[in-house]
């Protein structure tokens, strides 16, 4: 049992918390966390629905102990989320503060992206009001932790189906073009390709050569390679799987390509454990943050420890894809 832990001083009785930007598995076992961890050191606990919005439309509701009951195993978020692309209005972000005071909300969690982390960072410049993040993203570029919330669900959501594709390429001999989430950043995909055993992958951070590409498909099929699958993330800058295959097409019309995006699946499902868990340690570690007085930072696990990192810092910065375990991907499909 963790000492109890109440500040006297601390002025903090009653914590916001919200979801924002895209859904990730693993929310809900985050919202959780800050619920039960507030209410055990003795805070009452307001949930804002729809991200930014519910601030700003007051979308407020008392969340109690039982609120967050068996929510650790559903994905998707019990409190709603958004893009709110009206909170870069300064006007709209003072309208949001008042409501909090008004509401007797003397601090905030917010559970998202960097995107989400750049509205907190304008509430703690601006008001002075506490906000501590929680890095909650499937795609775990998010600087200051080793791990995003619902990173780990997605990668294991993408594995079943590429798995699922594989029987069909070996059964066709097709080569399938995989197309997986990441916009800017390609750890979904090389975590894919690496635990599928792909034949290549495509990520935004490398320049992507259409020809070697090619010359490497041909090369299988000359050892009796017969099938292939290679994963592109989203972002890739030669396009998306769609336009990659159609280039591969023009080069080796013989080949028979298909196309499959993951897209949103990626996104949903009842979470891994380890998300589960790491999402419960970084919501008691942000409730814990603000009673020890921190605003301005984000919660993040590094080689499983919590470090705080300025907001400043997390969204100006983004983690990269290892280079080491990209060279490894192409050495393993020879
Ligand atoms: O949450 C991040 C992300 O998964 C990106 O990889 C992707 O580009 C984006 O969400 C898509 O979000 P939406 O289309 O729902 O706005």
């Amino acid at each position: 049992m963790p000492k109890i832990y109440f500040k006297m001083e601390s002025r903090i009785r009653r914590i916001g918390v919200l979801t924002s930007g895209g859904d990730a598995p693993g929310m809900n076992a985050a919202i959780r966390a800050v619920v039960r961890s507030a209410i055990f050191y003795h805070c009452e606990v307001v949930g804002i629905r729809k991200g930014y919005t519910g601030l700003v439309e007051r979308q407020f509701m008392g969340m109690q102990s039982h609120s967050v009951s068996k929510i650790i195993s559903q994905g998707g978020t019990i409190l709603k989320s958004s893009r709110c692309p009206e909170f870069n209005d300064p006007h709209v972000r003072k309208v949001a503060v008042e409501n909090m005071r008004e509401a007797g909300i003397d601090a905030l969690v917010v559970i998202g992206g960097d995107g989400s982390f750049r509205g907190a960072n304008d509430l703690v410049k601006e008001f002075d009001f506490p906000v501590v993040g929680v890095p909650g993203t499937i795609d775990n570029d998010i600087y200051g932790t080793d791990y995003t919330i619902g990173f780990d669900t997605a990668i294991n959501t993408a594995l079943e189906a590429v798995d699922k594709l594989r029987d069909t390429a070996d059964s066709h001999n097709m080569v399938f073009f995989v197309e997986v989430m990441g916009r800017d950043a390609g750890f979904i995909a090389l975590h894919t390709a690496i635990g599928t055993g792909a034949e290549a992958v495509l990520v935004p951070e490398y320049p992507t050569n259409i020809k070697k590409l090619c010359d490497y498909l041909l090369n299988e099929r000359r050892k009796n390679k017969t099938s292939g699958i290679v994963i592109v993330a989203e972002g890739d800058e030669a396009g998306g799987a769609m336009e990659i295959a159609a280039q591969v097409k023009r080069r080796l019309p013989d080949y028979e390509t298909r196309v499959t995006t993951l897209g949103h699946i990626q996104r949903g499902g009842s979470p891994s454990c380890a998300d589960r868990v790491r999402a419960s340690i970084l919501g008691h570690g942000a409730v814990k943050a603000l009673l020890d007085g921190r605003k301005g930072v984000m919660v993040g696990l590094i080689n499983d420890k919590i470090e705080y990192t300025a907001f400043d810092l997390a969204c100006s910065r983004h983690n990269e894809i290892n280079k080491y375990w990209y060279d490894i991907a192409r050495i393993l499909s020879i």
